[in-house]
């Protein structure tokens, strides 16, 4: 099965980028939000971020018409869904209200439609279960931001089928992404693996073992990346940090996704990073 429209639930955060890459590939675009204020809001972003493309001559102005044109922002449920191939459900990270959203799109779109969830955390299996069709139900985990990370995992469920993880495959791959296929669980791969890196850095810091700069320069200059587990921390911030570390935590029982005290310390003192200037570094 071909996609070539879909409904992206949400204009936020993620919601909005998604829109914009699938757009760009031609595919026709319908953005809901509950707000038309927060579906202008994500509308404005796409056009801000082709912007900087088109001054950094990565984008053409004609490339950034077409896009918007091929976006139709609505806030009606009814009207975002009519003609769609697939529904990329980018909304809140709350399993309950996701839940309630993918019962009531199961009433009013046809038993052809695909159902993709972009959640980080949650199960794919339990939100597939709150609908009548969890054959056509899939995990499609977009990187932040979706304009430039180019993986997307692909997450299946003992019930999703074989042509629903083919033409999402298809997809990811139409759209310029690499897809990654696998069982649902929690975290998926990236993050869990990550959320034990994270822990094992700041459990170093807790014991004095070294400063926070040194482990981080540690892992950078001898293992080969980029960052280190307390900068990036830092960067993607410790309070989304502390809620993905304790959501595969409670799911897996497993120590390693423990998170440590000075995580949660730092959090309770409203110490998330960046965005507030203080977090395992201090920020001008
Ligand atoms: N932010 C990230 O780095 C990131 C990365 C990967 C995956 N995710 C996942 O993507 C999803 C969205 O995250 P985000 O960061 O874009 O959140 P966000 O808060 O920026 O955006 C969510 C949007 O959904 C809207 N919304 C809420 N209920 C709705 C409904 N019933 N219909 C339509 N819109 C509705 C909200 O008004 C809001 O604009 C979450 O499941 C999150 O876990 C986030």
């Amino acid at each position: 099965m071909e996609v070539n429209s879909i409904g992206v639930m949400g204009a936020g955060v993620m919601g909005h980028g998604i829109a914009q890459v699938a757009a760009q590939a031609g595919i026709s675009i319908t953005l809901r939000d509950i707000k038309e204020e927060f579906v202008q809001m994500g509308i404005r972003n796409v056009e801000q971020f082709m912007d900087q493309g088109i001054k950094r001559g990565k984008l053409t102005e004609e490339q950034k018409k077409e896009t918007l044109a091929g976006i139709k922002g609505v806030t009606d449920l009814t009207e975002a869904v009519e003609g769609v191939d697939l529904i990329i459900e980018a909304i809140v990270e709350d399993l309950e209200e996701k839940k309630r959203f993918f019962r009531e799109l199961d009433e009013i779109c046809p038993a052809n439609v695909i159902f993709a969830s972009n959640t980080s955390y949650l199960s794919i299996t339990e939100l597939a279960a709150s609908t009548k069709r969890p054959d056509r139900f899939i995990g499609m985990h977009w990187f932040n931001p979706p304009q430039i990370m180019r993986l997307i995992e692909v997450v299946r469920t003992p019930s999703t089928s074989e042509e629903t993880v083919g033409a999402i495959v298809d997809l990811s791959k139409r759209v310029g992404k690499t897809p990654v296929v696998c069982r649902d669980s929690p975290g998926f791969v990236v993050n869990r693996i990550l959320q034990p890196w994270y822990n094992e850095g700041m459990r170093l810091l807790e014991e004095g073992i070294a400063t926070a700069k040194d482990i981080d320069t540690a892992i950078k200059v001898g293992g080969g990346f980029r960052m280190g587990p307390l900068e990036l921390r830092d960067l993607v911030g410790l309070d989304t940090g502390l809620k993905g570390t304790l959501a595969i935590y409670e799911q897996l029982r497993d120590d390693k996704f423990r998170p440590p005290q000075c995580l949660i310390k730092k959090v309770q003192a409203g110490h998330y990073g960046r965005k507030t200037k203080r977090g395992f570094y201090e920020y001008q």
